[in-house]
């Protein structure tokens, strides 16, 4: 495990690197649901590719192709340019790949230090009479939480105290200590204020700049835009958009998600409520239509 200083990208980012995961036309079915279709998507080390999509659209069945929670029925799965089938999460694992998932796999009331090596132990001394090494984990969980820029007062406190944004980081720095190469991350501003969506971006970057692969999934193309270097749009299963940063402004993105106008849409009501401040939400003005703002009349 290097120690990178935090702000700097790691220097073994390759700039054109080979993708290390690829989804080629990928679909998956369920039963006769077809919750994916056609998918095309490249995961590069030290860049973000974010999944946008509404409820439905297949965010999860992707992840869960990818993280080996289930097997794609049509197209294929490359890591390092090989196919694989995964199945099983484990082997997902094995070959880099950390999926940390909205509802976080954490035991509540167990130390931080114990979540961050939940499933992973470090032991020691001889069979039979191996033990939990309790000392080196709390050092290392310390440490590695420091790396991160993650200072808790007190690792013995339960993770359940944490917050949630304080969570998602924990579980960022672990997948890191793991040595991850791929982070997969299921949604993990949605249930976030902005203060803390802006805590876990940073780590997003972080996990970036240490040459991760990232999959960031979220609703919010604003969140998505601050780190994304590029961006899928699913919607009913199917690619609506797949565009780098360049090709797409903040704008478009907001428009091919639609989130902007329904939130200027919903100002517009709330504002003939009384006692509802609709302050922060945007202007309807704020947001353009599609038509005005897709140069190439594809939106
Ligand atoms: N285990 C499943 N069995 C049947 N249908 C499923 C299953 N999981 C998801 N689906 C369906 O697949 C579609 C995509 O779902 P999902 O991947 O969860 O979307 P998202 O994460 O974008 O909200 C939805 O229509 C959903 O109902
Ligand atoms: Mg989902």
């Amino acid at each position: 495990m290097t120690t990178t200083i935090e702000t700097q990208p790691a220097e073994t980012v390759p700039e054109d690197g080979k993708p290390v995961v690829e989804l080629k036309a990928t679909g998956k079915s369920y039963g006769n649901i077809r919750a994916l279709h056609g998918v095309s998507l490249s995961v590069h080390p030290g860049k973000v590719t974010c999944v946008l999509g509404d409820n439905g659209a297949g965010k999860s069945t992707l992840i869960k192709i990818i993280s080996g929670l289930h097997q794609h029925t049509e197209g294929g799965l490359l890591v390092d340019g090989r196919p694989v089938h995964f199945s099983t999460p484990r082997e997902a694992l094995d070959a880099g790949i950390a999926t940390v998932y909205q509802d976080l796999a954490v035991v509540p009331l167990m130390p931080v230090w114990r979540n961050f090596f939940l499933g992973s132990e470090m032991t020691k001394g001889p069979w039979p009479l191996r033990r939990l090494d309790i000392e080196t984990m709390k050092k290392t969980a310390d440490e590695e939480l420091r790396n991160m820029g993650i200072v808790l007062d007190d690792l013995e406190q339960p993770i359940g105290t944490l917050s949630g944004g304080q969570r998602q980081c924990v579980a960022i720095a672990r997948a890191v200590y793991f040595g991850a190469r791929v982070l997969i991350l299921d949604e993990p501003t949605a249930a976030l204020g902005v203060k803390q969506s802006g805590v876990v971006l940073k780590y997003i970057a972080m996990a970036r700049d240490r040459g991760l692969g990232v999959i960031f999934i979220t609703h919010n193309p604003h969140h998505a835009y601050m780190v994304g270097d590029h961006f899928s749009v699913l919607r009913l299963g199917t690619l609506e958009l797949s565009a780098s940063r360049d090709e797409v402004s903040l704008e478009e993105l907001t428009n091919h998600m639609a989130g902007g106008a329904e939130l200027a849409a919903l100002k517009h009501e709330l504002a003939q409520v009384s006692g509802v401040d609709t302050e922060e939400l945007p202007e309807e003005g704020d947001v353009t239509t599609p038509a005005a703002t897709a140069p190439d009349g594809s939106a």
